[in-house]
Order: C-alpha cells, then sequence, then structure tokens
C-alpha cells in the first residue's frame, strides 16, 4: 500500500462528513488534492473555500463551488493536511506555504478535520518551523527570529509574503508559536495549537483510523 493510498483513505473518511447545505473550507497539499474528486463525486449542495490559488483551481476543475471567506457568516467544516501531527495533537503545517490562509481558515470553521498519511505521526514535532514573513524588512525581521531562517527563494505566499523556514526546536511549541508570533514582519507561522483541531483521519494501509483530541474542540 502506498502513501497516495492512505493519504485518499484518509480523505474519503473526511468527505463522509460532509452534508448538504454546509460551507467547507478546502486546505491545500497532495492530500486535499485526493479529497477534492471525492467530494465533487459526492454531488452535494455546498459552498467551499479555497485557501489557495491551486486548491481553487482543482476545486472548480471538478465541479465544486468556490466562494470568498468574506461573502459568508461561517464555516461549518474546514479539512486540510498538515506536515507534522504530535500526539498531543499540536501540528506543523505550512511545507506548501499556505498556511496563512490555511490558519484563518481553520480558525473561522466550526470544526477542522486533518487528513494525514501515517508518515505524518510523528513522536515529537521537528524543525524547520514555516513562516510567511512581511517583505518589507524581511532582513530585520529575520535577525529577530530565533534561530537560522532560510527564506524560500521566489516562493510568496498568493497575498505576498515571502515563505520561509525557521531552524528552532520545537520540543515547546506553546512556547515557540508565541516567541515568533511576536516578532513584528512575522504574517504567520506553521505551528497549530490542540485547541484549533477536532479530529485526525490516519491513513494506515488500507484502514483509517480517527485520533481525537480529548477536549473535542467545537471550533
Ligand atoms: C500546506 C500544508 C499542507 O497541508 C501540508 O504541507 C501537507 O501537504 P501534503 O498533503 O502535500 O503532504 O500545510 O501549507
Amino acid at each position: 500500500v502506498t502513501i497516495d493510498a492512505e493519504k485518499r483513505c484518509a480523505a474519503e473518511a473526511a468527505a463522509e462528513l460532509v452534508e448538504t447545505g454546509m460551507t467547507v473550507g478546502l486546505g491545500t497539499g497532495t492530500t486535499i488534492a485526493h479529497l477534492l474528486p471525492i467530494l465533487a463525486r459526492r454531488a452535494l449542495a455546498i459552498r467551499c473555500v479555497a485557501t489557495s490559488p491551486m486548491t481553487e483551481r482543482i476545486a472548480r476543475e471538478v465541479g465544486l463551488t468556490i466562494t470568498a471567506l468574506d461573502g459568508i457568516d461561517r464555516l461549518d467544516l474546514a479539512i486540510d493536511g498538515a506536515d507534522q501531527v504530535a500526539p498531543d495533537f499540536w501540528l506543523v503545517k505550512g511545507g506548501g506555504g499556505a498556511h496563512t490562509r490555511e490558519k484563518i481558515v481553520a480558525v473561522t470553521s466550526e470544526r477542522f478535520i486533518v487528513i494525514v498519511d501515517s508518515t505524518k505521526l510523528v513522536d515529537a514535532l521537528s524543525p524547520p518551523l514555516p513562516l510567511e514573513l512581511a517583505v518589507f524588512g524581511l532582513a530585520s525581521t529575520i535577525r529577530r527570529l530565533a534561530g537560522p531562517v532560510q527564506v524560500r527563494p521566489g516562493s510568496f505566499s498568493p497575498d505576498g509574503g515571502a515563505l520561509a523556514d525557521l531552524d528552532v526546536s520545537l520540543v515547546e511549541p506553546a512556547i515557540v508559536a508565541a516567541q515568533v508570533a511576536a516578532v513584528p514582519g512575522v504574517v504567520a507561522h506553521g505551528l497549530f495549537p490542540p485547541a484549533t483541531v477536532s479530529g485526525v483521519f490516519v491513513g494506515h494501509g488500507r484502514s483509517v483510523e480517527l485520533l481525537e483530541p480529548r477536549h473535542r474542540s467545537q471550533r
């Protein structure tokens, strides 16, 4: 069984949560690329918000209705991938550079469901931490960050921010998240706290496991 099959199994499980009438946030990445046609095949009357131009393009191609986040009051459900999922449900996201929009969509949604293959489950989070940084004063912002920063060459978010990776220990994610977020010029970092997460579908071979944080956040 391939990693791709695990992604597809997790995507199928998450698609089952979607019901007619819902507003649905769509994440970004190769796992979400599996979700989009599966969701479209269900032919439900739903409106979707995309977190990247790539997701928007694929979603429209498969026939999903995309709407602007500003045009709707609330999202019922958001579904997204992750780069790392820790046992305490801290996530690292942003490998694909879409984490700013993904975080906005995640916290706007009643429920935030993460879909991953089994390689994304880690015992402990490890660097780097993806960042989106304001282009203005980039060198100054980088000097204020708590470790070496690699700017991704020529890589910008759809909102114009520079994408970069911070080499920092993630053993204390809450502390790092607060420190990094406090640096002026940081648009967003890729750490998502457990309180954001409603559940994680993990593909294991041909089966799917649902991991739920104890708080069962109903954001
Ligand atoms: C993009 C993300 C993605 O969800 C994360 O990088 C996982 O991607 P993939 O599904 O391709 O493994 O956070 O910003």
